[in-house]
């Protein structure tokens, strides 16, 4: 009997690791995957409808529960950060567009931290078949066979994945770090520069490889007030922290 309950149990563990190991998930580099699909704000073709903006999709678990309903209550209290980056969000959870509406209308009357009522202007998406969440691998077989995990994928302009973060059901997302990946990428993209640990916006950047020899720094010491070098490879450019767009650092 003991044999038995083990064989299947083993059998059991195989499988769940054999399904999980056949979960695609879209890589950094690679195309957003297409889809067209219900949502609360009407028919929605991902990534297209959104054309030459930065594009976030984010995946949840189930409507109305916790964790999830205090996330989309805080991206809703900061939707107009993104976009003013010029972004769009968009909400997967494997529920039906009925039972989304109802979790809006819901959301929209909680006065969540004491800020009041706030409208959700993004999307959530009818994923009830689960097909969206399977294109974006947002189903962990090991944490949950009919749940997504806690998905973000940051798509920029030319629909190309750019970010990808997986949380688990038990932790809520740091929407300001979502928010600050996004303006570390466009500043990546806008100033051909990478970011540090811990940058914020308005921070100083590093340059990717030796900006200037030696001599051309003595030849001109007025670039020593842009670049400066912590020694190596550590080249850093000064940001102008007057010109910092959007203070993310909330
Ligand atoms: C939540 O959002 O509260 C939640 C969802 C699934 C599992 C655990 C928590």
């Amino acid at each position: 009997m003991k044999r038995l309950v083990l064989t299947i149990v083993s059998i059991a563990f195989l499988m769940g690791t054999i399904c999980a190991q056949s979960v695609k998930i879209p890589l950094i580099g690679s195309k957003a995957p297409s889809f067209t699909a219900e949502t609360t704000n009407g028919t929605l073709t991902f990534p297209d409808d959104y054309g030459k903006k930065w594009k976030i999709l984010f995946s949840h678990p189930q409507d109305f529960t916790p964790v999830c309903s205090s996330e989309l209550s805080e991206l809703a209290y900061i939707q107009k950060d993104f976009e003013k980056l010029n972004t769009k969000i968009a909400i997967i959870s494997a529920d039906n567009v009925i039972e989304h509406r109802r979790w809006k209308t819901w959301l929209e009357g909680l006065d969540y931290k004491g800020r009041g009522s706030q409208k959700i202007e993004f999307p959530l998406i009818d994923d009830h078949s689960h097909s969206v969440s399977i294109q974006y691998g947002m189903i962990h077989e090991l944490a949950s066979t009919n749940k997504d995990i806690r998905g973000v994928f940051i798509i920029d302009p030319n629909n190309v994945v750019r970010s990808i973060n997986f949380y688990p059901m038990q932790v809520g997302r740091n929407m300001q770090e979502i928010e600050r990946i996004l303006v570390a990428l466009q500043t990546a993209d806008r100033e051909m520069v990478c970011t540090p640990a811990n940058w914020k916006n308005g921070d100083d950047v590093i340059v990717p490889h030796y900006p200037y020899t030696d001599d051309e720094l003595a030849a001109n010491p007025e670039l020593k007030d842009s670049y400066y070098n912590l020694g190596g490879y550590m080249w850093f450019k000064k940001e102008n922290k007057s010109l910092v767009m959007n203070d993310n650092s909330k």
